[in-house]
């Protein structure tokens, strides 16, 4: 059997103002969490032969990184999806300014895509790669953002597209992602750390 870990970034300072996009520095809380990560995964996977981590390019899942054991790769295709004219707004800035286009993520949150920017479908196939990757690896944490993630689980735990852009992806918690040789079905754990 193979398991893969997932966990987003640390609280960033876009996460403390609620703004969406950005390149933000983790918050105080942040690092904390990236502290956490590193004793948990150092301690539980620090001697497992072939361990590695994937981040994205972010500061975010880079500092959120930064103390943990084992060789790392940092992939664009991680990236937080891109929301384009509304990067750097709050929701509420963006239902103000936006009106028509907030009501048209809410009306079909897997298709809308920001101006400028992604649609959960974009990101789907912008991850294609990282999830045939992630198909035959073992051991591996990826450290990204909600709506990567989500489109990673929603992939391996077969969610449809309607639930995909929903997926439960708290912070500060370790999602584990066990996959049985018999049917190859996948289960995933939630473990959340404290700070
Ligand atoms: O708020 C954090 C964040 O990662 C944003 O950068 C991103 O736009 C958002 O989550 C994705 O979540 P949702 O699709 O629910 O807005």
């Amino acid at each position: 059997s193979r398991t893969l870990y997932f966990s987003r970034h640390g609280e960033s300072e876009y996460n403390v103002l609620g703004k969406v996009g950005g390149d933000a520095d983790l918050s105080p809380r942040g690092y904390q969490y990236a502290d956490s990560l590193a004793e948990y995964v150092n301690g539980t996977l620090g001697n497992t032969p072939g361990f590695k981590l994937w981040t994205s390019c972010l500061k975010r899942t880079i500092q959120t990184a930064k103390n943990i054991e084992a060789p790392r790769e940092h992939l664009d295709a991680l990236n937080e999806l891109d929301t384009g004219v509304c990067d750097g707004l709050t929701y509420e800035e963006i239902a103000e300014r936006y009106p028509i286009e907030f009501a048209a993520r809410d009306d079909d949150k897997f298709h809308y895509r920001y101006p400028e920017g992604e649609s959960y479908f974009d990101l789907l196939l912008r991850v294609k790669p990282v999830l045939d990757r992630l198909k035959v690896e073992n051991n591996v944490l990826v450290i990204a953002h909600q709506a990567v993630l989500r489109c990673l689980l929603a992939a391996l735990l077969k969610k449809d597209e309607k639930e995909l852009p929903y997926i439960h992806t708290p912070l500060h918690t370790v999602m584990r992602l066990s996959f049985k040789p018999a049917d190859g079905g996948c289960h995933l754990d939630l473990i959340p750390l404290s700070i």
